[in-house]
């Protein structure tokens, strides 16, 4: 297993994790906003996010997945859900990546019966390429290229998420 350079530093991180934040407080202003972050790989890129966003919030965790090693099942098992009453709020889904979008897809349909007020997705990466299901993204941090990677929460196998940068992760042998 090889783990390259940063390819994504942690000033390049911190500096896009403010400017989506600064995105984020115009936008809220004056709303109530519940921010649902995606377990486990938004953990941190959603505990950076809340930090810099300037208006009063309440933050909630959803545990779901999909990956199996380095590629998709496809299938989205909701492992733990949230706890708040999503209906009437604008909820902001913070979720790490979106690859083939069918993560995020599952999650906001299954948010959408509930019928919160406005449902918004924030992404840090985005691997457009990979798109099989049509996500509406409202705030997206980079747009990669179709790399695998790992690191600020990211995971191979469960492992890598503490790196405080994203690397690119090649598998040997
Ligand atoms: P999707 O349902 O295919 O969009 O997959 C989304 C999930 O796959 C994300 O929440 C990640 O956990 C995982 N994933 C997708 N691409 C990567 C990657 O490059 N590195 C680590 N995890 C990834
Ligand atoms: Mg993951």
């Amino acid at each position: 297993m090889v783990i390259g350079k940063p390819f994504l530093t942690v000033n390049q991180i911190q500096d896009k994790v403010k400017e989506l934040a600064e995105k984020i407080s115009k936008d809220y202003e004056g709303k109530d906003l519940l921010v649902v972050a995606l377990l486990k790989g938004a953990f941190m890129f959603a505990s950076d996010l809340v930090k810099a966003i300037r208006v009063p919030l309440t933050i909630d965790f959803i545990t779901a997945s999909s990956y199996v090693k380095t590629g998709t099942s496809g299938e989205v098992k909701v492992h733990c859900d949230v706890r708040e009453d999503i209906r009437n709020k604008n909820v902001l889904l913070v979720e790490d990546i979106a690859d083939t979008g069918i993560t995020l897809n599952y999650i906001r349909e299954r948010f959408l019966q509930r019928e919160p007020k406005s449902l918004r997705i924030c992404v840090l990466l985005d691997k457009k390429e990979r798109r099989i299901v049509d996500v509406p993204l409202d705030y997206v941090g980079f747009e990669i290229p179709n790399e695998f990677v790992v690191g600020y929460g990211l995971d191979y196998d469960n492992k890598f998420r503490n790196l405080p940068y994203i690397a690119i992760f090649k598998k040997t042998t």
